[in-house]
């Protein structure tokens, strides 16, 4: 396996522009908002829902770093829209496989961007009686303040580009990354 100075790389290196985020900011961001989310919910059990499939690795990290019990459960939606942007318009590809009534919800989003896709799943969640509905996301970017959704918990607030890896993907590609990257803009003609 082809490494580079920042661990592996899968053998997508000659892809990569930059490095935003590397391995070792990912782990210990991870580790500040699981000290966080464990002092707020101190006491109670955390349902974990992951969206598929750009929270994945941040899911299994999280949940590792996070000193509760917790369970886990998937969503995964499509947003009509190109490649790189959403619409607003969700569909729902795979839904929980369990009722939330009662449950104390923590949504894990890879990224918001326009904050459309969130604003949907929040208001589709909360009609199902959480006991408490919140929402820890990895990402964000600037447009993500044009649409009014509560995030409680944030990683990084990152620059208006296109980044892949950790979860993130660009035509199915590099969600294996350990770090988050941009791609050169060739990989994308
Ligand atoms: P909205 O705009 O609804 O979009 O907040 C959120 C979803 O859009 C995708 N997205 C990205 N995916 N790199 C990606 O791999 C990015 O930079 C990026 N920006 C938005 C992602 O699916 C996210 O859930
Ligand atoms: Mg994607």
């Amino acid at each position: 396996t082809p490494s580079g100075p920042l661990g592996p790389d899968h053998g997508y290196g000659p892809d990569i522009d930059h490095v935003l985020l590397s391995e070792e900011q990912i782990r210990d961001k991870i580790t500040e908002l699981a000290t966080q989310v464990a002092i707020d919910y101190a006491g109670k059990e955390v349902l974990l829902v992951g969206v598929l499939k750009g929270a994945v690795l941040f899911m299994s990290d999280f949940a590792r770093a996070l000193q509760l019990p917790t369970q886990m459960e998937f969503m995964a939606v499509s947003s009509y829209g190109s490649a790189t942007s959403s619409s607003g318009v969700v569909r729902i590809l795979k839904d929980l496989d369990r009722d939330i009534t009662g449950k104390h919800v923590l949504v894990l989003e890879d990224i918001i961007d326009s904050g459309l896709t969130l604003s949907w799943l929040l208001k589709n969640l909360g009609g199902r009686q959480p006991a408490s509905l919140e929402v820890c996301a990895l990402l964000r970017k600037p447009d993500a303040v044009k649409v009014e959704v509560p995030v409680k918990y944030i990683g990084f607030d990152i620059p208006n580009e296109f980044v892949i890896g950790y979860g993130l993907d660009y035509a199915e590609r590099y969600r294996d990354l350990p770090y988050i990257a941009t791609l050169k803009p060739e990989v994308y003609a």
